[in-house]
């Protein structure tokens, strides 16, 4: 099977006043489809830049990021973009819903290039549970429910990807855990690979695969051999 990421010697160099940032130090990695990835590594280790260069939101400084079989390094702009929004769905600590939308129009902005579907984001609120919320604003959902909504949005233009930067960093930990047992259920559900930031091991250890960081490189996974 052809892996859905392949990444080469992945670097990203940060410029602060004089001194260079080593965010990721030369990562070699491969992610098969329908994997269920917790990354895992202390603050400052590179996590969410390596999740930013997996989903096509900022580009490596050396090396290459692979996405069956395209090199992202190589495609313009605007391809980048037409990646974003249909082939990952992101979740974010902060849930990073419009705060003026309800629930539903929350999940529905994001089908708007596809033409909107009201019936269809309901569907979705409902495979998260919040079917009887659809009609609430984030202010009056908790925030669990409001990274549910988050889920649904990530999930509804079917991504190829879920990218989550500690979802559950906002959360306690038993709403911690079932937002990241959710997201392996529908992910799977949805023939979606999920990738998971965190620095939550007891979450890691939910997860089929993890992958450790440290000081922007992997340890304790060798690489695999090149091809
Ligand atoms: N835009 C930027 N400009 C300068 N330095 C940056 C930038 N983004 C990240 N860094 C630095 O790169 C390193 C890796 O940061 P990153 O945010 O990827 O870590 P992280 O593992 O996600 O940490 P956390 O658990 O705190 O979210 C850190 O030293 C960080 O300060
Ligand atoms: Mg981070």
């Amino acid at each position: 099977m052809e892996p859905l990421y392949t990444l080469r010697g992945v670097t990203k160099l940060f410029q602060r006043g004089p001194t260079t940032v080593r965010a990721l130090d030369g990562i070699d990695l491969e992610i098969q489809p329908g994997q269920f990835v917790a990354l895992e590594g202390p603050s400052g280790s590179g996590k969410t830049t390596l999740l930013q260069l997996l989903g096509a939101l900022d580009r490596p400084t050396a090396g290459d990021v692979w996405f069956e079989g395209a090199d992202l390094v190589g495609l313009p702009d605007h391809e980048l973009a037409e990646l974003r929004l249909r082939s990952f769905g992101f979740v974010f600590q902060q849930f990073n819903l419009i705060p003026t939308l309800t629930a539903v129009e929350n999940v529905e902005v994001k089908l708007i290039p596809s033409g909107g579907d009201r019936a269809r984001a309901l569907q979705l609120l409902d495979e998260v549970g919040l079917a009887e919320r659809a009609d609430h604003l984030p202010a009056h959902l908790s925030g669990g429910e409001q990274q549910r909504v988050a889920i649904a949005r990530a999930l509804s233009v079917e991504p190829r990807v879920v990218l989550a930067d500690e979802p559950t960093g906002n959360l306690d930990s038993a709403t911690g855990g079932e937002i990241i047992d959710l997201l392996s259920k529908l992910a799977d559900e949805h023939g979606s690979t999920v990738i998971v930031a965190t620095h939550d091991s007891e979450l890691a250890a939910r997860a089929p695969q993890r992958l450790a960081m440290r000081d922007g490189r992997l340890v304790g996974n060798p690489a695999p051999a090149p091809a």
